[in-house]
């Protein structure tokens, strides 16, 4: 499958890294071309990288790793008002998170939210926004003999069913939450595990789903 990154930090390495090894074709889009060409070499001698708005009609995914603030104006700098997201799964695994009180920034509307109304045509699907970049570091991601479960919510089926497959690929299992609208509670769950981290809690804190 053809993944477009569109950042070129923590977030997008991690996760790049893990599909590519799992035999994706990927490309990083970065603001910074510099930045995302060494992102890129790391990554393979065939990665390629390329602008915001590139990364975004690479392939039939784009995941969107972008600093918490900067979200919305790197969506737009992609070209999403102009369509250049429409007909793909855009996933969506950013924490509007404020880290002095580590509430959210976004009332009531997730982000996911205001992405999917910002990027006419696009699929979106909340998820990997649940725990430290480290974890998905790990190959795989497993607590106690048990893979990590990773929430997603969106409203569109065959989207969540391709974030699945790829939540899957990093050895770890999803679990299908519901529509989007439940994003705004994963966001929020994500603000209680960055609250646990700043007050010194291992990046390799995780809340895992698990039964008897
Ligand atoms: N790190 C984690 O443990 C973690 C875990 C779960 C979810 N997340 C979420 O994932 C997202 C990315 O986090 P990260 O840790 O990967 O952050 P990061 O390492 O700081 O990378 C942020 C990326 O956003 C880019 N960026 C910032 N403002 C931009 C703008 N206006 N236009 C275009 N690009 C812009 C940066 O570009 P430059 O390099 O040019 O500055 C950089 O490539 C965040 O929303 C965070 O909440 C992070």
């Amino acid at each position: 499958m053809r993944i477009g990154i569109i950042g070129a930090g923590r977030m997008a390495a991690v996760l790049a890294q893990r599909w590519v090894a799992a035999g994706h074709e990927v490309m990083i889009g970065a603001r910074d071309a510099e930045r995302g060409k060494v992102l890129a070499a790391r990554l393979g001698p065939d990665v390629p990288s390329g602008t915001l708005r590139e990364a975004a009609v690479f392939g039939e995914v784009a995941l969107l790793a972008i600093w918490p603030t900067d979200v919305i104006p790197a969506l737009l700098a992609a070209g999403a008002a102009d369509g250049t997201l429409a007909g793909r799964t855009l996933i969506d695994c950013n924490n509007p998170v404020e880290t002095m009180s580590f509430t959210l920034t976004t009332g009531e509307v997730s982000l996911a939210e205001q992405v999917a109304r910002l990027a006419p045509g696009s699929r979106v699907v909340k998820a990997f926004n649940q725990c430290h970049a480290d974890v998905w570091a790990m190959d795989p991601p497993v607590f106690d003999d048990r893979p990590l479960v990773v929430p997603l919510a969106g409203d569109d089926p065959a989207g969540k069913d391709l974030v699945a497959g790829l939540v899957r690929d990093t050895g770890c299992e999803p679990l299908d939450v519901g529509p989007l609208h439940r994003a705004r509670h994963l966001e929020a769950m994500a603000a209680v595990v960055i609250g646990l981290l700043y007050g010194g809690a291992p990046t390799h804190t995780v809340f895992n789903l698990v039964d008897a």
